[in-house]
């Protein structure tokens, strides 16, 4: 999950590099670097642990004369530590690197080349460049093709040779990158955020193809004997440059939950028809929806969970098994899928490799496959055989919001036609079921509005170094992203447990002042719920409820009452996802903590 960038062209390339790398830092923010084609060709590299400022800086002082073509990255460690050695670029006698993904086959190549004592760095990077660098006579797409060869794993790499002055080449496998050949010069990334200040049209580079760059021009290549041209689709972007940028949002995370209300109206309503949901537009027939014996929803973290809340709405409608599976689990198990399942992929990015890899399974398997994806165009959403696509716009802060909501959004929306085509729903249930889901855009303006009250929360959560969520049935899958929301952007080690098996051991855990953030919103097990709290309650903890606005409760019982507007059980999610959302921003931004990128994360989980 690195951040990379490439440029030539007419203008000062440090800049367009350096601005690039912090629209691209939300990727991988370990270190970063530039390696930059002075007029005098020789390469001039600038490479610095932490976060990108630390590399202006040093540019700043140190590269100062002009630039027109170079290569950035900013990291997200994989192999070898934190440091300014082990950032890209990476020179290797006339080569320059950067790299996204994992060589696998990192130390078989440090053998066969005998680069033991050529290698400066602990990364599998440094071995590319070094064995780039062997293969290469002068002619960079055959020395690139030479090494593709003898690659395992997932890259993408832009390349820089000494002796061509002003062309960037790239290819890759998995990890993605877009290009685009435009009036200030051509770029290449590893997503649309740097690309976007200079064009809306580009292309995805396609897999095992050669990219190489001149100031003007992008030219694409076969990996054949020939390097046969190849003419990639232009696609066309569908936000602007706003949506990337905070507009005066102290964090992209508070930006990104105040925009769910527009980004599910985006995603919803071009999908109805009057009244009931209509993917015609999506081309995703009926047929995959009636056919099918078995749903398998696939996916990770945030992903995983908005199909853990839809295996809740849809299996008991639909009558038929729902699984759901993490996509690293799923990937290594022996799957009980075929040619009658159908296989959801949930992805953000459409870039997580285990996911990818869990669909190519899918594919294996005969499976017919649905993506649910934000962003256009990404790996995921190109090999799935149908795809709809959320419209939630860029999401830059590394802990999901707006894209969990338009997940489940697109998800309930496939489990209405589902139901409807199933013959599950009469077209009346269908209408109501969708006119319920449109209601709840404004339950979730309504926890935003109310979200100073919400911030009351973060005090008493950061005083503990843990914190429960509990809840049942719904509830219980609601928990698990507010749980997860909580550590990823506090580091406060936050569990999901469901409400009624806490009493079989976990509750030993619970102790004088322990937060725990109950959620009681399903009706049939809400007495249930109440109880399960009285029993922590009763064992010191300090308990936060988010609750109906209607529901009865004891006075005493919570610390803290947070109540969402009267919507039905089943569309509680979306309000109380707001107030999760919430509870975990103030709590990060309680311990000063850096909410949009938390430690050790990154935005796309490209790498294994
Ligand atoms: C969510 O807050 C995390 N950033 C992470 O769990 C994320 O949801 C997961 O990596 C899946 O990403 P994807 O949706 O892009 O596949």
């Amino acid at each position: 999950m690195c951040g990379i960038i490439g440029y030539t062209g007419p203008l000062e390339a440090r800049q367009i590099l350096l601005d690039g790398l912090a629209g691209l830092e939300y990727r991988g923010y370990d270190s970063a670097g530039i390696a930059l084609c002075l007029e005098n060709s020789h390469i001039a590299l600038a490479k610095k642990a932490g976060k990108v400022k630390n590399l202006k800086e040093y540019c700043d002082h140190h590269i100062t004369a002009s630039t027109h073509s170079g290569i950035g990255h900013t990291r997200w460690a994989t192999h070898g530590g934190v440091s300014d050695i082990n950032a890209h670029p990476h020179r290797a006698g006339k080569v320059t690197l950067i790299h996204n993904g994992i060589i696998e086959n990192y130390h078989a190549l440090t053998e066969q080349f005998h680069l033991q004592n050529l290698l400066v760095s602990q990364t599998d990077s440094e071995v590319a460049a070094q064995t780039l660098n062997q293969l290469y006579t002068g002619d960079p797409l055959a020395a690139i093709r030479d090494l593709v060869k003898l690659l395992e794993g997932s890259y993408s790499f832009c390349i820089m040779f000494d002796d061509q002055p002003g062309s960037i080449y790239a290819v890759r496998n998995v990890s993605p990158l877009v290009a685009a050949a435009t009036h200030s010069g051509s770029l290449i990334a590893s997503d649309l955020t740097a690309l976007i200040p200079y064009t809306r049209e580009y292309f995805v580079v396609p897999e095992q193809h050669i990219v190489k760059l001149t100031p003007y021009k992008v030219h694409v290549y076969h990996m054949d004997d020939t390097f046969s041209k190849y003419y990639p689709e232009i696609m066309t972007v569908n936000w602007n440059m706003d949506a990337a940028m905070k507009n005066g949002f102290p964090h992209f995370m508070l930006k990104e939950i105040h925009e769910q209300p527009e980004a599910m109206r985006n995603t919803i309503l071009p999908r109805v028809n009057k009244g009931l949901p209509d993917f015609s537009d999506d081309h995703i027939p009926d047929s995959i929806f009636k056919q099918c014996d078995q749903v398998q929803i696939i996916a990770c973290g945030t992903a995983m969970h908005a199909g853990m809340v839809a295996r809740a709405i849809m299996q008991p409608v639909l009558r038929i098994p729902i699984m759901v599976s993490i996509a690293s689990e799923f990937r290594y198990e022996e799957p009980l899928i075929d040619d009658k399942s159908l296989v959801i992929i949930i992805s953000q990015s459409g870039e997580t490799i285990d996911t990818l890899a869990a669909l190519r399974l899918a594919h294996q398997c005969g499976s017919t496959t649905l993506a649910v994806v934000n962003v256009k165009g990404s790996t995921i959403a190109r090999e799935s055989d149908y795809v709809l696509y959320t419209h939630a716009g860029p999401e830059i802060a590394v802990a999901s919001t707006k894209a969990y909501s338009v997940q489940l959004a697109a998800l309930y929306m496939i489990s209405c036609r589902m139901a409807l085509v199933r013959g599950k729903y009469t077209p009346q249930e269908a209408y109501g079921f969708l006119a319920q889901l449109l209601d709840v855009i404004p339950a979730m303006e309504t926890l935003i509005s109310r979200k100073e009250q919400i911030k009351k929360t973060a005090d008493h959560i950061i005083k503990s170094p843990d914190a429960f969520f509990i809840g049942r049935g719904l509830d219980y899958a609601f928990s698990l992203e507010g749980a997860l929301k909580l550590k990823e952007i506090s580091y406060i080690h936050s569990e999901a447990y469901a409400a009624g098996e806490l009493k079989h051991g976990t509750i030993a855990l619970i102790s004088e002042q322990v937060p725990v953030i109950a959620i009681a919103t399903q009706e049939h097990v809400y007495a249930k719920t109440i109880s399960n709290i009285r029993e922590v309650k009763a064992r010191g903890a300090f308990v936060i409820l988010l609750l109906k606005e209607n529901a009865v409760v004891d006075e005493d019982l919570a610390d803290i009452q947070l109540r969402i507007p009267e919507v039905s059980d089943h569309f509680t999610v979306f309000p109380i996802a707001v107030v999760l959302q919430l509870i975990a921003y103030y709590a990060s931004l309680a311990k000063n903590l850096d909410v949009d990128q938390p430690r050790n994360l990154a935005k796309s989980v490209t790498v294994e």
